[in-house]
């Protein structure tokens, strides 16, 4: 197991990152799927492969050669050199994503605001280097959080810390009282990173009043919103809420998108949106997108140009909206998230002894609550001895010892009779737990 140390080890902070948890957890899990490979798993949050086009894949290139073809004149050579050359660190494909982003989000951007990444984790990677410079700053998080934005910041060196509302407590509250205490104590909080659309790991939605409670106290502090929206475009109930990055008068909101759920993992294509005024500030703006570019120069040099090709290919063929695919994805994933429920509620059937979940709006997570310690023992005892894999919670949380009643199930890339078979499965172990 590889543990990594970092400059934060000793501190007493107790909603501060523990070093250990983020490789370790990821190794277990990889480790633990290759061991049982006939377990049905609800361990991992990846898109359904059903729903892979390659039929799109495979015209998309062509498309997207067309386009710049006509973007040089009618010059074919010309654009297969430009394509396969080294590229532009700040991305080519712009303009799509910007129409895409317009369209799909309600944002109004412009491509010199945004920075191409190989995916999101990238452009996390990059604010989070670019924000966090001197070793007072900190990032704020929600507990638990994903993984992603654990294992950069573990990278990166810099320290995250938790706003934990207590019971019945708002989170904003909870991040107005947060960031003052932060204020005597010298720390500089430069970012809060969020998933408002359908979180992972744990399927909730911040509601709008919250939304726009936590901009307003943002913008007060001068702390960058990082708004990372994988699964806003999968919504089973009634209407999406606008995003942050849309409602954000203040030029406080990073916008952080990828093409990961909507067209495939495989294109590693995401992109960071810097507001056109961070912090009220056109020349902030700037030097942020220019920072984002000379980090990602040394880091990726640039986005895969034949990937940026595919995606740019999707966006034309699909009139610059990924509205109807991910209306069929959604349709899917709905089906999923009912045959979760369903299977829940008959294995489940009396709820009185501290077993809970939740109904998530959209995206790929539910979470299980349950009345005992659901660790590394039970994963192992759940994939032995009965064939499945849950995903512990704590998994996610910072300290890897808190949320420790609860998992988190992926419900996306499961065929829907797996799903009755898996949560079958799960119900005789917590039966055989409880009974013991
Ligand atoms: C919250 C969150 N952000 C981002 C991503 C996707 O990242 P990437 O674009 O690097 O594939 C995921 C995928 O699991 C995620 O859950």
């Amino acid at each position: 197991v590889i543990r990594i140390r970092n400059r934060h080890e000793n501190d007493r902070d107790c909603t501060a990152a523990s070093p250990e948890p983020v490789l370790e957890v990821m190794n277990f899990l990889n480790e633990v799927a290759a061991d049982y490979p006939r377990a049905v798993s609800f361990a991992s949050g990846r898109p359904s492969e059903t729903l892979f086009r390659d039929d799109l894949w495979t015209e998309a290139p062509s498309r997207f050669m067309k386009h710049l073809t006509g973007l040089h004149h009618g010059d074919a050579n010309r654009a297969a050199k430009l394509l396969a050359q080294y590229g532009r660190t700040g991305g080519l494909i712009n303009d799509l994503i910007a129409e895409q982003l317009r369209r799909d989000e309600g944002l109004a951007c412009v491509p010199e605001q945004i920075v191409v990444t190989a995916g999101c984790q990238e452009a996390i990677l990059l604010c989070l280097q670019a924000l966090c410079t001197g070793p007072a700053d900190v990032v704020l998080v929600r507990n638990p959080t994903y993984i992603g934005i654990t294992g950069a910041a573990h990278y990166l060196d810099v320290k995250l810390l938790a706003v934990e509302p207590a019971f019945g407590e708002r989170f904003s509250d909870r991040l107005a009282s947060l960031v003052s205490s932060l204020n005597v104590t010298g720390s500089v909080p430069r970012a809060l990173y969020l998933t408002p659309d359908f979180d992972n790991p744990t399927g909730s939605v911040l509601p709008i009043e919250e939304r726009r409670a936590i901009l307003e106290i943002c913008s007060r502090s001068r702390i960058a919103v990082l708004e990372d929206n994988p699964y806003g475009m999968f919504c089973y109930d009634g209407d999406r809420l606008p995003t942050m990055a849309a409602i954000d008068e203040a030029g406080v909101v990073i916008y952080m998108s990828t093409y990961s759920k909507t067209i495939c993992p495989a294109l590693r294509v995401g992109c960071a949106v810097v507001p056109p005024r961070l912090f009220g500030s056109w020349s902030e703006s700037r030097s942020l997108v220019t920072e984002l570019i000379q980090r990602k120069s040394f880091l990726t040099v640039n986005t895969s140009q034949f990937n940026q090709a595919v995606v740019g290919g999707v966006l034309l063929l699909e009139n610059c909206s990924l509205g109807r695919c991910a209306r069929q994805a959604a349709d899917h994933y709905r089906h999923n998230r009912n045959a979760m429920l369903a299977s829940l509620e008959r294995a489940f059937s009396i709820r009185d002894c501290g077993i809970e979940w939740n109904r998530p709006g959209g995206g790929f997570f539910l979470t299980l609550s349950l009345p005992f310690t659901f660790g590394r023992r039970e994963v192992l005892a759940c994939a032995e001895d009965y064939q499945v894999l849950p995903m512990p919670m704590s998994f996610f949380s910072l300290s890897g010892s808190s949320h420790t009643n609860s998992v988190r199930l992926a419900f996306s890339n499961v065929e829907q009779p797996d799903i009755e078979i898996g949560i079958d499965r799960l119900a005789q172990y917590v039966r055989k737990r409880l009974v013991a």
